[in-house]
């Protein structure tokens, strides 16, 4: 009898944590290395936020709370789906988690079982296709391509719903892409999903507030009224807030959902540790204001990194609308050899060249669901992304 369960073979860990993890180890052991994997702004969390988590430590609110949530903190997010998209929902249709990625988590969980297939369009964020391979389901991948800003149109999700699709994960603006979708972009998407009720939609707007040049974030529910009986509508205070190690995520959808992911929930990890929902509350209903100035830092990064990385030989490098990532293809990069002396075959080649050789980490694409590409991270300093496009146009320039 085998020890681990089968269903664990067909996952795999995380290739993001992974190269992070590298990329810490050879830092450690001294090597001079760029890390651009980590999906975290490097912005500290705001101090109010922090206050807020120092005075429920210093108030005594270190006990257990409801499953799913504080009363405070569920106002506060259902208040934040008002103010920002327009969605009514009561505490009731809300649920708060470790992390967006518990959120998911627990509603795949306690919805999928075998044969359910899911619609995740690729590139994808890592942690899609597995979580709904741990929960039991299906993955289905459907391509956004370069020529159509990596997003997927209404013709191709109409080709892929099948009568086992139980969901439709949509992430807008993307990880790893950046893409975001416009209103009528949406819109093609949502009409379609119109038409097959048995579809459900699982919305993951984690990156919401990371929209720049004017860029009007939108979500299903939102863009379609339809949708909303249906529709699993995510975010979190991780990215907007620089809260990733506080592990809070929150989801608002129909009262049955949210009950039965509080069931999951209840039977694993109970409630999201309480001082991390004090301080998300005040992250809701607090001053909003630092999101405008990381922003700026962020476009600022954001245009200097596609501007180097295009003046790379062999990279093309799309602008996207959003989140703080950008996905360059490598297509003519292929088939060379690098001043080291790989054959790049394939992205994954291609990365772990870079990191030998040039000691800049970034991800590679066929972790994503599109190749060849690569995904680079730009939540982190203007001098450590100039010398790490500095570096990626020599390892370039050095391909013969
Ligand atoms: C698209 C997307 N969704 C969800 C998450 C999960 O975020 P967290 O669990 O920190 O809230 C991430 C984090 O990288 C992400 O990129």
């Amino acid at each position: 009898m085998p020890f681990l369960s089968e269903t664990l073979s067909r996952v795999k860990p995380s290739p993001t944590i992974a190269v992070t993890n590298k990329a810490r180890e050879l830092k450690a052991a001294g090597k001079d290395v760029i890390g651009l994997g980590a999906g975290e702004p490097d912005f500290d969390t705001p101090a109010n936020i922090k206050a807020a988590g120092i005075r429920a430590i210093e108030e005594g609110k270190t006990k257990y709370t409801a499953v799913d949530g504080l009363p405070e903190l569920k106002e506060a997010i259902c208040a934040k789906f008002k103010r920002d998209n327009n969605l009514d929902y009561v505490p009731a249709q809300v649920s708060v988690s470790g992390g967006g990625k518990q959120v998911l988590y627990n509603a795949l969980v306690a919805t999928l079982n075998a044969g359910d297939e899911v619609i995740i369009p690729a590139p994808y964020w890592v942690s899609y296709p597995d979580m709904v391979l741990l929960a039991g389901g299906t993955p289905v991948a459907i391509e956004g391509k370069l020529e159509n800003g990596f997003k997927i149109t209404g013709e191709q999700l109409e080709a892929a719903i099948t009568p086992k699709t139980k969901w439709f994960i949509f992430n807008s603006p993307s990880n790893p892409t950046g893409a975001g979708y416009s209103k009528e972009e949406l819109k093609e998407l949502t009409d379609v999903l119109m038409k097959h009720p048995h579809v459900w939609v699982m919305s993951d707007d984690m990156y919401e507030h990371l929209a720049f040049d004017g860029f009007e974030f939108c979500t299903p529910a939102e863009i379609e009224p339809g949708l909303y009986e249906r529709t699993l509508t995510v975010n979190g205070v991780s990215k907007a807030y620089a809260m990733t190690g506080w592990r809070i995520g929150y989801a608002a959808g129909p009262v049955e959902l949210i009950a039965a992911m509080r069931k999951v929930q209840s039977q694993s990890t109970s409630n999201p540790c309480s001082i991390s929902q004090y301080a998300a509350v005040e992250a809701l209903n607090g001053p909003q204001d630092f999101i405008a100035s990381n922003n700026a830092a962020f476009v600022r990064r954001r245009n200097m990194v596609v501007e180097m990385l295009n003046a790379a030989e062999g990279i093309t490098c799309p602008t996207p609308e959003g989140a703080f990532y950008v996905y360059p293809d490598i297509s003519g990069c292929l088939g060379k050899t690098s001043a080291g002396g790989v054959k790049i075959e394939n992205d994954e080649d291609f990365a772990s060249a870079l990191l030998e050789e040039n000691g800049v980490a970034v991800v590679f694409g066929a972790a994503f669901g599109l190749s060849p590409n690569f995904r680079v991270s730009y939540a982190t300093s203007d001098e450590a992304l100039k010398e790490a496009c500095t570096r990626i146009q020599a390892f370039c320039k050095g391909l013969k």
